[in-house]
Order: structure tokens, then sequence, then C-alpha cells
């Protein structure tokens, strides 16, 4: 004989413990559990114990029956409020970690740029072109005629030494040292007058230091026409390198020699650091070197076909990095070639 269950207290304990398993449930697997637990079909507590009502004694039955069976009502009730609840919270949560927050900041996005060099570049020949000069381009591979030989400079002159000139091997030809070779090219093909700007790389057989590379830019310009004179040579200097320093800036000439010139000159920007006081910078002497000009040679004309009776003709040459490097306040030449995208990214014109 089974010992006689006591079914008021197990009542007792289920109808107390029942609902508050409910109202604990956190997750939706823990309130299935409770499910399970109290109403599960094969070892759920309620329906264990609503099948024991058969067994119950008729007064007994007739006290526990109604309340385990509201019991049951209000669980399932409970079950599923708590259900829909936990179901709203977790979509709740879920949406609140996926939500695009449209006020952060946008991730990085690098823009590209045009490099030092061919920023001061553009806009050197943009100066040069608002002043009539044309575009004109040469080959950086060049003859020894067109480098030299037309421009005035003898056979013997120390700038064809090999050590400042690459020559191709195994062929007549050399890269070029410099950009006036375009001069001969572009008189020989044209009549005056004539006006040309001729930007592009020249090449040096030199060691490489702050101020040197072996590879470099220059820009020439050229004018033929009549009367030209070192007045007119002046006028233009003086303006493009204003347009690229700014209107202070300030020039001298020099009296120097380049073969494919007479007279020659040396042409100095007022020091941009110290306006002429003296600074390290400008060696003290308040002036900076820029470019080299002169008039066109009487001899350089005359190879190119140009009558220097009746024409005469100023030229320049300047170097693009070294206007870039004072422009942007590089002090070494290599950091514009080094392609260090920390250092270009740091170079404000
Ligand atoms: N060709 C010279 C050089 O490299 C620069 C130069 C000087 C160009 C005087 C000129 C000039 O047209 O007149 O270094």
């Amino acid at each position: 004989m089974p010992e006689p269950r006591d079914w008021d207290s197990e009542w007792l304990t289920l109808s107390a413990t029942a609902l508050d398993a409910v109202s604990r449930a956190e997750t939706l697997e823990a309130l299935e559990a409770a499910r399970v637990d109290f109403l599960g079909r094969e070892r759920g507590r309620l329906t264990g114990l609503l099948r024991s009502l058969k067994d119950m004694s008729i007064e007994e039955r007739r006290r526990l029956g109604p309340q385990a069976n509201a019991l049951k009502d209000a669980l399932e009730k409970s079950l599923e409020a708590r259900r829909r609840s936990l179901e709203s919270a977790a979509l709740e949560s879920g949406l609140a970690a996926s939500r695009v927050d449209l006020s952060l900041p946008p991730p990085p996005w690098p823009r590209g740029r045009r490099h030092p060099v061919a920023e001061t570049l553009r806009e050197m020949t943009g100066i040069l072109a608002r002043l009539g000069f044309a575009p004109a381009e040469g080959p950086l591979v060049e003859s020894d005629r067109n480098n030299f030989a037309g421009l005035n400079i003898p056979a013997d002159h120390p700038a064809r030494d090999l050590q400042d000139t690459f020559y191709l091997k195994d062929l007549p030809l050399l890269l070029r040292t410099h950009t006036s070779p375009v001069q001969v090219r572009y008189m020989e093909a044209h009549k005056a007058p004539l006006r040309i700007m001729s930007p592009g790389r020249v090449f040096r057989h030199e060691a490489v230091d702050a101020s040197h590379s072996a590879v470099f830019h220059q820009v020439e310009g050229l004018y033929v026409d009549r009367k030209v004179s070192m007045a007119d040579l002046k006028g233009t200097l003086s303006t493009f390198m204003r347009g690229l320093f700014g209107p202070q800036a300030a020039i001298r000439f020099r009296p120097s020699f380049f073969p494919f010139v007479e007279p020659g000159a040396e042409v100095d920007v007022r020091c941009l650091l110290c306006a002429g006081k003296g600074c390290p910078a400008c060696k003290r002497t308040g002036w900076m070197e820029m470019l080299g000009a002169g008039l066109v040679h009487p001899n350089v004309l005359r190879f190119c076909g140009i009558d220097p009776g009746q024409w005469s003709g100023y030229a320049f040459g300047v170097g693009v990095e070294r206007i870039a490097l004072l422009r942007y306040g590089v002090p070494d030449i290599r950091m514009l070639y080094e392609n260090d995208l920390r250092v270009l990214e740091s170079l404000a014109p």
C-alpha cells in the first residue's frame, strides 16, 4: 500500500511556485523550461496534480479541482504574456544593437591629390600660359647636337663631361641634361616670332643629396621677336616669380655665363623667409638663387635658321623642384621622391 499523499501540501508548494517561476524567467528558454516543469504532458507538476484528481477523495477533489484548473488557466495566461514580453524585448535589443548611427563621423576616406612637384609644375605653366607662352615638348633622349652643339656648347665644354651626362650605350644619344634643347627643336621647326614654354624631366649624373637629384624637372621659356630686350625678360620673370611666391616677390639679375645666352644672368628672388634681412636660408645675402636666363646667343639663332640681324630673343630655364621645396617648405629634395605618404600628405602648398 503506498503512503497516502498529502494533496494539500503538494498543492500549496505548487501554487506558490508556479506563477513565480514564470515571472522570473528572463529568457524564452527559461520560460519554456518553466512551462515544461509545470504544464509538460509527461512530467508537468500541475499536469500531474490534475491527473491525480481521480485518486483523491470526493471531498479533496471538490476542494482542489476548481483551484487547480483555475491555476492552470492563470498559468497559461501568464506564460503567454511573459512570452510576448520576452519576444518584444529580444526584438528591441536586436534593433538597438544593429541600428545605424547617422551622427557618427564617416570612416576615413583618403583622397588622392597631385604630387607637390606636379602641382608646382602645373602652376608654373599656368602662369606662363597667361603670359602668352605656348606649350612645347621634346624627347628625354636627345642628340648631342640638340642638347649641346646647337646651344653653342663647344665640344670641350665641361658640361659634356661624363660626370654630368648620361650617355646611351652604343648610341650617339644621351639623356637630356636640361630642357634647352627644346629651344633648338622649336626654332628649327617654326618661324619667328615665337613664344614657348617647355616643361619636362631632365637628367644629371650627380650624387644625390638634400638639394640634388639625378632626375628632376625644369621649365624652359623662349621668346623670339623683333627687338626683344633684357627689360622684356625682367618684366616677364618678375611677373612669373610674383605669380609663384606672391606680390612681394622681388627679383634681381646677376651677370652670369651660359653658352647659349649673351648677356647671361642668374636671377635671384628676395629671400622668402627673411624678406631680404639675411638668414641661414639665403646664406645671409637676402637673396635666393632661382634660375638662369639671358638673351639668346646669335650663334644659337643662326644655328636654328633665324637671322640674328632681324630677330632677338630671351630664354630662361628654371628648376621645378627648387621652387616646390620653397613653396612647400620642404628641407630635402629626397622627401619629394621617396613617396612616403605620411610626408606627401603633410605637405600643404
Ligand atoms: N639650361 C640651363 C641649365 O640647366 C638653365 C638655363 C640658363 C636655361 C640660362 C636658359 C638660360 O634658357 O637662358 O641649367
